[in-house]
């Protein structure tokens, strides 16, 4: 129920019983004073009566006294008038007379008694003093008709006054309600509503100086330190942003070099071949249909060595994330080619199981970046021959606390060497840029944060598991579906 509404009910409600309490002491005092007054004119009366009948009775005998009653009877329209005997009295059942009330009429005491059947009536006795003692008294009975409809037009009038009075506090605790309640907490819900969404602009604008005004100036309060809080955020993730993307930028152009000397081996095969076949065609030792397929070696070697250079350039040019459907053994196999040569001069051999293709939405040049970094590690851990196992399967994982969310399928790559392992302090820095352990020159610390940031990016975690003098296990999680690029 509104606000407004239940002030209004809760008002009313106060109000109606004050009123009513007061209605029913009002009623009820009426109806005494009525009653009251009644029953002493009806008294008074009766005892002027007595007395005239008595006076009659004693001078002029009972038939004249009997006859003085009946005029005053006859003239009389509201009040019967009429004279009952000692037995009559005893046996006035109408007016429900007891033993007791007959001995106060006895000691000249003055009776009145209602009695409330059919319309009701007030019966009122007085003792007529007559020769011989009292001869009877003096009957009046008056209709309580009058008294009732008085009662039920006190009644009546009260209550409409009541209820007047009722419609008239409620519809200006209505309209008062509205106007200071009901408007400003409407706005108050609305702005709520507004920031709750998102949307800081337009201060509310009570005019109010009550408690809802300060619940406003507050809330504008808030607003504007949530907008600039928001700012802050906003500026400090683009600063972010661009940050990681520089680092991996520069992780990119160390790979890159790291590469150089694979791909100068790379290169230099179809570099021999062009130049050899050329020498031949230059000092004529080829002729004829010899030349031509010297020339089209020639033409497949420069395609080879474009292709090479390419693949190089872009991996080393600066790119955003582009998601797609790909293999990750796929991907594996094309980034371990490219590494063969490193590893063979280190002595290592890459290994890469078979298996089903596990796909997953992620950007090939970033996952080339994340095989290549942890592959290069790899191969850099051993230091006198040894194998690095690149395995690619699909498990059911639960993401770690900080990434949060139930269980479900991922695409883990999984990078195991039988290298010199790590210690715990090692471990507990790894993913932290610049954190290396070797020397100038040969590391800078880069790769395996980017690692971290390519994967999370991707809505992964990277976990690793090492042994010191026997080995590490990378495993790189990446989810099979649902992720947003
Ligand atoms: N497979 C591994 N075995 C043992 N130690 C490792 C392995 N991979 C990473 N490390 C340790 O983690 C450190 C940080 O690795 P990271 O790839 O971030 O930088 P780096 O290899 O030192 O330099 P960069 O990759 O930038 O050339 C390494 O210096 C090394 O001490
Ligand atoms: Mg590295």
């Amino acid at each position: 129920m509104r606000l407004t509404r239940k002030f209004v009910l809760m008002l009313v409600l106060g109000i109606m019983v004050v009123l009513t309490v007061n209605a029913l002491i009002r009623v009820r005092r009426e109806v005494e004073l009525f009653d009251h007054d009644t029953r002493r004119d009806a008294a008074l009366m009766g005892a002027v009566l007595a007395h005239d009948m008595g006076y009659a009775w004693r001078t002029e005998g009972e038939h004249a006294a009997l006859s003085l009653l009946r005029d005053v009877a006859k003239k009389s329209q509201h009040v019967r008038v009429r004279f009952v005997t000692r037995d009559q009295l005893a046996a006035a059942k109408e007016a429900g007379l007891t033993e007791r009330d007959l001995a106060v009429l006895d000691s000249g005491g003055t009776l009145s008694r209602r009695v409330e059947r059919g319309d009701g009536a007030l019966y009122t006795y007085v003792p007529v003093e007559a020769v011989a003692g009292r001869a009877g008294a003096v009957e009046l009975m008056e209709s309580l008709a009058d008294e009732r409809r008085y009662v039920r037009f006190t009644i009546v009038s009260t209550l409409i006054g009541t209820l007047v009075l009722i419609l008239i506090c409620a519809a200006m605790a209505g309209v008062v309600g509205a106007i200071f309640v009901g408007r400003p907490t409407r706005q108050l819900v609305e702005k709520v509503r507004r920031v709750g969404s998102g949307d800081l602009t337009g201060p509310l604008v009570l005019s109010q100086q009550d408690e809802l005004g300060e619940i406003a100036t507050e809330i504008n309060a808030m607003s504007e330190r949530l907008a600039a809080a928001n700012q802050r955020v906003h500026k400090e993730t683009e600063d972010r942003i661009a940050a990681e993307q520089q680092l991996r930028h520069a992780d990119r152009l160390m790979t890159v070099g790291k590469l150089a000397s694979g791909l100068a081996h790379e290169l230099g095969t179809p570099l021999n071949v062009v130049s050899g076949r050329a020498q031949m065609i230059v000092s004529l030792e080829s002729q004829g249909d010899q030349i031509r397929q010297d020339a089209r070696i020639i033409v497949d070697q420069a395609k080879r060595m474009t292709n090479i250079i390419r693949q190089l350039l872009d991996f080393a040019r600066p790119r955003t994330s582009q998601r797609a459907m790909l293999d990750l053994r796929t991907s594996a196999q094309q980034t371990i080619a490219l590494l063969t040569s490193l590893a063979e001069k280190h002595r290592v051999k890459l290994v890469l199981p078979p298996g089903a293709p596990v796909i997953a939405p992620v950007d090939p040049t970033q996952l080339q970046q994340v095989i290549t970094n942890l592959v290069v590690n790899a191969i850099h851990a051993i230091a006198n021959a040894g194998t690095v196992t690149i395995s690619v399967a699909a498990e059911q994982a639960k993401p770690p606390a900080d990434i949060a969310g139930p269980a479900r399928r991922y695409a883990v790559l999984r990078v195991r060497d039988d290298g010199q392992g790590m210690d715990e302090h090692t471990m507990a820095h790894i993913f932290e840029p610049f954190f290396t352990t070797k020397d100038v020159g040969d590391g800078t610390g880069l790769g395996l944060a980017v690692t971290h940031g390519i994967v999370r990016e991707h809505e992964g975690w990277v976990q690793v598991e090492s042994q010191l003098g026997r080995g590490s296990v990378f495993s790189v999680y990446l989810p099979m579906e649902g992720t947003s690029p």
